[in-house]
C-alpha cells in the first residue's frame, strides 16, 4: 500500500543561519563556473578569491563572478587568511596535492569528486583534515538534492520494506573529443572515476558498502576505462547492477527496489529530477514527486554550498549526509572495479 502523498524534503535552505562564508576557488574551468554562479544567484554564501594557474584566467573567472581578488597561483590563495573555505575544481589528478594544499593552509575544503583517484589518496587527504581540524568534503551534490532527503526519508519510514536491489547508470557519448580530460589518464581520465561513481554512490547511499565487487568492462587507448558493468552484492540478499560509458549516451536512470515497493529516479538521476514511487503490484499504482524548489540542472549545486555552511557552523568536520568514510569506500569500490578491469 503506497503512502498517499511523499514526504516533505529536508532543505538546506539558505538564510536558515548558516554563516555567510568566504570562498576561494582553485582552478577556475567549467564546473567551477557553473558551482559558483548556481551559489550565487542561489545562496549566501560567496566566493571572494579565485586562483589560476595563470594570472589572467584568474582574472576573468573574477571579473564574471564579482570575486574581489585574482591570483596567478594556487598557493597564494591557500596564504590568503580572508578565505574560510576552498573549492578545488581541477581535474581529479590534483584533487590531492590541492586539496592538501588547502588543509594544511588551514582550510575547510570542498573537493569536486571524485575527491581522488584512488581510496589511500582520498584517505591521505582524510587523515590531514583530522590532523588540521576542518572540514573536508566531497562535492558528492546529488546528496544534498531535496530528492535525496525525499529518498532517505521514505527508506527509514520503510515505505519500500527490505531492500533488495539498486539499478543505475551514467553514461554519455564523449568520444567525438578525444582530447577531453575525460580520455588522459594523467588526468585521472575514465567513465568509472568521473561517471560511474554516481551511481555507486547511489548504491552506497542505499545499500552501504558492497562485500562482493564484480566487474566487466574495457580499457581504451588511452589507458582509460571506456565502460564496465559492476554488480555489487552485500550480506544479505540484495544486490546493485550499475553501468557508466564514456562511448554512450545512456537512459541515466535509477531504481531503488524493495520487498514492498521502489522508487524509479528520472533521466539524469543525479541531478534534481522526479521521482516514481510504485508499489510491488506488476501493474500497480504510481505516485510522481517533482522538485518543487524550481532549482533545475546545475543550480541544484547550489544546495551542496549551503550544505557546507551548515556544516561548519555546526562545527562538523564532515558532512553526516556522505561522511568521509564513506567517501573511501565508494574510491574502494572504483578501485576494485577498475583493478578487475585492466585486468
Ligand atoms: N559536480 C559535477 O556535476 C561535475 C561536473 C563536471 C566535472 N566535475 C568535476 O570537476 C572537476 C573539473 O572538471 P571540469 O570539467 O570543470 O574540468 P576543466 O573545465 O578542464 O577545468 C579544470 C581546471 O583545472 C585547472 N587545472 C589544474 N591543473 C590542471 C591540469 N594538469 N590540466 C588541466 N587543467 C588543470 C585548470 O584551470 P587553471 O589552469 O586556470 O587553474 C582547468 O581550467 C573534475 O574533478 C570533475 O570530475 C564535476
Amino acid at each position: 500500500m503506497l503512502p498517499s502523498s511523499f514526504p516533505e524534503p529536508d532543505l538546506f535552505s539558505p538564510g536558515t543561519g548558516e554563516p555567510a562564508l568566504r570562498w576561494g576557488v582553485l582552478a577556475p574551468g567549467r564546473i567551477a563556473g557553473a558551482f559558483v554562479g548556481a551559489m550565487h544567484r542561489n545562496t549566501t554564501q560567496r566566493v571572494t578569491a579565485v586562483a589560476s594557474r595563470s594570472l589572467e584566467r584568474a582574472e576573468l573567472f573574477a571579473r564574471e563572478h564579482g570575486a574581489d581578488t585574482a591570483y596567478g597561483s594556487y598557493e597564494e590563495l591557500v596564504a590568503d587568511p580572508s578565505i574560510d573555505v576552498v573549492y578545488v575544481a581541477s581535474p581529479q589528478s590534483e584533487h590531492l596535492k590541492l586539496g592538501l594544499l588547502a588543509i594544511n593552509a588551514g582550510k575547510h575544503v570542498l573537493i569536486e569528486k571524485p575527491m581522488a583517484t584512488t581510496a589511500a589518496d582520498a584517505q591521505l587527504l582524510v587523515d590531514a583534515a583530522a590532523s588540521a581540524g576542518t572540514l573536508l568534503m566531497e562535492a558528492m551534490w546529488s546528496r544534498y538534492l531535496p530528492q535525496a532527503s525525499v529518498i532517505t526519508t521514505l527508506i527509514a519510514d520503510g515505505v519500500l520494506g527490505d531492500l533488495r536491489a539498486v539499478h543505475a547508470d551514467f553514461g554519455q557519448a564523449k568520444a567525438g573529443n578525444p582530447e577531453h580530460r575525460l580520455f588522459r589518464k594523467e588526468l585521472g581520465g575514465g567513465a568509472l572515476l568521473d561517471l560511474g561513481i554516481y551511481p555507486v554512490q547511489l548504491a552506497s547511499m542505499v545499500l552501504g558498502a558492497p562485500r562482493t565487487i564484480t566487474a566487466v568492462g574495457a580499457i581504451g587507448e588511452t589507458g582509460v576505462d571506456l565502460y564496465s558493468t559492476l554488480v555489487l552484492g552485500y550480506d544479505g540478499p540484495a544486490q546493485s547492477t550499475l553501468s557508466t560509458s564514456l562511448l554512450a549516451r545512456t537512459p541515466s536512470v535509477a531504481a531503488i527496489m524493495g520487498t514492498e515497493a521502489r522508487i524509479e529516479l528520472g533521466s539524469p538521476f543525479h541531478v534534481p529530477t522526479t521521482l516514481v514511487l510504485a508499489d510491488n503490484e506488476f501493474l500497480g499504482p504510481t505516485l510522481t514527486w517533482a522538485d518543487p524548489t524550481g532549482l533545475a540542472l546545475l543550480e541544484g549545486l547550489s544546495w551542496e554550498a549551503t550544505a557546507l555552511a551548515t556544516f561548519v557552523g555546526e562545527g562538523r568536520t564532515e558532512s553526516p549526509l556522505h561522511n568521509l568514510d564513506e567517501t573511501v569506500s565508494v574510491l574502494a569500490t572504483l578501485d576494485e572495479a577498475l583493478r578487475q578491469i585492466a585486468a
